[in-house]
């Protein structure tokens, strides 16, 4: 797959979707995003030091990717609801309403990447989390979205790290909404997915099997950013503990 140097992922052609299927998704409204995208730029990094600016590009890489393949899987799986032979309108609706999400998501961390600095150690983090998120695709759907959803609430716990306390983004007005803005959205994916992973028929025997190894590969991944996540006020090796630590319900 061709990669442009900024993206993981190219963004979803839903041209060849069947115009049935296409139809339920374009009526699922756009999510609204509260001025964000048209904040200007020259405001949008406004309280960020230099040093945070370059850590913030690091993380950054790593959740855009994460983005972008989430666009993909949810609009996946809301066109494999809709072409199945049962009728399953609700589901397929949140399906497409969280790929919206997700865009507006990459939206906004796009516009603030392409104010940061970009060279090759954020170009080899955003190499290595296309490598990460490729592997996290399982043939199984519910294992699937069981691993999208450890992912939200790892997503969740960097916001809420980089708004609180500590936290770099506290400071600044437009990265903090946009920050919350995303938290707020991964919260409501966890409890979706979770909800999808449930309808799909994974076990909490499956659950708990399935919880340990990909949280381990999570920390992995973010391990790439430890001194990162550090400037940006957030501390990893705490973190690192409590993504491994949580209950799996
Ligand atoms: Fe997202
Ligand atoms: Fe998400």
């Amino acid at each position: 797959m061709a990669t442009n140097i900024r993206r993981c992922f190219p963004k979803p052609n839903r041209a060849a979707v069947s115009e049935s299927i296409r139809r339920v998704a374009d009526s699922v409204p756009e999510p609204d995003d509260h001025g964000l995208l048209s904040v200007p730029s020259c405001d949008l990094l406004s309280g960020l030091t230099e040093e945070a600016g370059d850590a913030l590009s690091q993380t950054i890489q790593l959740l855009s990717c994460g983005e972008e393949s989430a666009i993909h899987v949810f609009y996946n799986e809301g066109d494999r609801i809709g072409a199945s032979q049962s009728s399953f309108l609700q589901s397929q609706a949140i399906m497409y309403r969280i790929a919206k999400e997700e865009t507006l998501h990459d939206l906004m961390l796009t516009r603030v990447s392409e104010l940061l600095p970009y060279d090759e150690r954020h170009h080899e983090l955003r190499r290595r989390a296309r490598h990460f998120y490729l592997r996290l695709a399982h043939p199984e759907p519910k294992y699937h979205f069981f691993r999208i959803s450890e992912l939200d609430s790892v997503v969740c716990m960097i916001m809420h790290g980089l708004l609180t306390g500590t936290g770099k983004l506290a400071t600044s007005p437009a990265l903090s909404k946009i920050a919350a803005h995303i938290r707020d959205d991964e919260a409501g994916h966890v409890r979706a997915t979770r909800e999808r992973v449930v309808e799909l028929g994974m076990t909490l025997s499956e659950r708990l099997e399935e919880a340990e190894p990909i949280r381990t590969r999570i920390v992995e991944m973010l391990s790439d950013t430890h001194e990162a996540l550090d400037t940006l006020g957030v501390d990893a090796d705490q973190l690192f503990k409590r993504i491994l630590a949580r209950k799996t319900s």
